[in-house]
């Protein structure tokens, strides 16, 4: 039984309790952060954060505490639960208030957070072999760069994919690909990376800045533009980036296979470099 957070309390799961007008129940009025946690310690928390500030301020709502108490809620459910590598999910909602689609007056924010313990994360086997993928239109809402819970179009695209037999969808908007279900998308032609620019049609990854700064560390050329899934299909490596999955190989797009099939050196390179230094900064 995990123990997780509630509005200022620490109970075991089966406890914890939401109102029935919660927002985020009512209108997916609530964001979200996901921070991997690996050795026992929050990887990029600083970046979450800042993630987090920005969405609530581009929703109008409130933050539920400081940064300096949602450090200290993250490590003691890190602690009580004894994740050694996993996650921890945090939600802020707008809170509750009798059904109305303008935004209450004045609604004490949601503040929720669970572990999920993920061991082997950092070693994933599909790490070694790379996923496939399927592309599929993107239908989500313009706001993309919000972390917000309507998550119903990604779930779609995962269970699209797992009835094509792929991992994941890589979703395309006026032929060219925005990002993956829950992970920013990527390819490699020569020495380039090359992703998608960022803008209100992706979510501005926290694993993708720290992926781009260490590849121009590493005298990687790095381009930020739009790519299509003809110029993906025709790349040397793909691969994505995102707090549960780091960096993962992709290895086929629409049944096309990348390069030779297998994950390529720049993603395998990058995979190495991002979890040996965000390993090194972890809090
Ligand atoms: N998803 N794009 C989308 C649509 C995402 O949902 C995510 C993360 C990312 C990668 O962002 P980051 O590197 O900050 O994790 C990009 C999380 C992991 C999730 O929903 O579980």
């Amino acid at each position: 039984m995990r123990t997780v957070y509630v509005n200022g309390e620490y109970v075991p799961e089966d406890q914890a309790k939401i109102s029935v007008f919660d927002r985020g129940f009512l209108f997916a009025d609530g964001v979200y952060e996901v921070t991997s946690v690996l050795d026992g310690k929050l990887i990029d928390f600083a970046g979450h954060v800042a993630r987090l500030k920005r969405s609530l301020a581009e929703l109008e709502m409130d933050a539920p505490c400081d940064e300096a108490e949602l450090l200290a809620i993250h490590k003691r459910l890190v602690a009580e639960n004894g994740i050694e590598e996993g996650l921890v999910y945090l939600q802020v909602t707008r809170g509750a208030a009798d059904r109305d689609f303008a935004y209450p007056e004045a609604a004490t924010p949601t503040l929720v957070l669970f572990t999920q313990s993920k061991p082997g994360l950092a070693d994933a086997p599909a790490a070694k072999t790379g996923i496939k993928v399927i592309s599929i239109p993107d239908r989500r809402w313009g706001r993309r760069d919000i972390k917000t819970v309507q998550l119903l179009y990604p779930s779609m695209g995962k269970m699209m994919a797992k009835a094509a037999g792929a991992a994941d969808a890589w979703m395309v908007e006026d032929g060219a690909v925005t990002e993956g279900t829950s992970n920013n998308a990527y390819i490699v032609k020569g020495n380039t990376i090359i992703t998608r620019h960022l803008g209100e049609e992706i979510l501005h990854g926290i694993t993708r800045a720290a992926v781009l700064r260490m590849a121009s560390e590493a005298q990687m050329k790095v381009e930020e533009r739009a790519f299509t899934i003809e110029e993906a299909q025709q790349a040397d490596e793909a691969f994505v980036t995102s707090a549960s999955t780091f960096v993962m190989p992709v290895v086929d797009i629409d049944g096309a296979q990348i390069g030779t099939g297998a994950p390529g050196p720049v993603a395998q390179r990058l995979r190495e470099i991002y979890l040996d230094e965000s390993r090194k900064k972890a809090v």
